[in-house]
């Protein structure tokens, strides 16, 4: 049993005040089951006082991005090891919008992913193909170069406390969600890459699937054999919501 990650990526929302009530919703709630672990990655600026807000609690602490440098001159950027010092145990790397938008090569996602076990963090690492490349019939193609670029540069070994999420493009934020089967039929094929390189992790590892999950459709993906829970945006932002994801999940165990 690999039990359930459910992962709340709040992008850039959020305020003291939000927060403190988003987390004490979710940590009023929070599932006993531990094979459903809750995990929320606020802003860098809250990190630290989320942290405080979750402490006893089974809710675990993760940021958004990594430098791929562990030091120096490096304006606006964030260290893994700072990260480990205001509590993270999990990174995200590699997501989409950081792909798109900040630019983030395959190249510099593995060196971030590097950065961050170096650190002591676990990576989630995000793949996913955009619209245009499942219709041209790309999608584990892209896949693939996602995934190979990492563990050419940390090989498998570095997969073993790392998680990967399937996040389609075209589902983020979109209201579109992968059916279960598409989403089924790429989780397959991601353990397969790993287990070609090493049964054991790819048995071992989390893989989430990520694009417009909701209390509603959580249970439908998440019964399938290879998805493990989620990475969630929209729906982590009211405890109501991600709280729902997680009963969808405690309702499989
Ligand atoms: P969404 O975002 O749940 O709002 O689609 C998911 C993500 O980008 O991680």
């Amino acid at each position: 049993m690999r039990g359930y990650l459910v992962a709340g990526n709040w992008k850039m929302n959020g305020s003291f005040d939000a927060n403190r009530a988003l987390v004490a919703g979710i940590v009023g709630g929070a599932p006993a089951d531990v094979d459903v672990q809750l995990l929320v990655c606020p802003p860098f600026p809250y990190i630290s006082s989320v942290g405080k807000l979750i402490e006893g609690s089974p809710v675990q602490l993760g940021a958004q991005n990594v430098s791929e440098h562990s030091s120096g001159a490096f304006t606006g950027e964030t260290a893994g090891s700072m990260l480990r010092d205001v509590g993270c145990d999990f990174v995200i790397v590699g997501h989409s919008e950081r792909r798109a938008i900040m630019g983030e090569t395959s190249s510099i996602v593995a060196d971030k992913f590097k950065a961050a076990l170096s650190a002591g963090l676990k990576p989630i690492l995000c793949v996913g193909e955009t619209l245009e490349q499942r219709e041209s019939g790309q999608t584990k193609a892209v896949i693939d170069e996602q995934l190979t670029a990492v563990l050419d540069a940390v090989g498998i070994d570095g997969f073993e406390d790392a998680v990967i999420a399937y996040e389609p493009v075209w589902a983020i934020g979109t209201g579109v969600t992968a059916s279960p089967e598409q989403a089924q039929e790429v989780h397959r094929h991601i353990r397969e890459l790993l287990e070609s390189r090493d049964a054991g992790v790819a048995e071992k590892i989390k893989i989430l699937y990520g694009g417009s999950v909701k209390g509603d459709n959580a249970a439908g993906l998440f019964s399938n054999p290879d998805i493990d829970g989620g990475l969630i945006g929209g729906a982590s932002l009211k405890s109501d919501d991600f709280l729902a994801i997680a009963e969808a999940a405690t309702s499989l165990c």
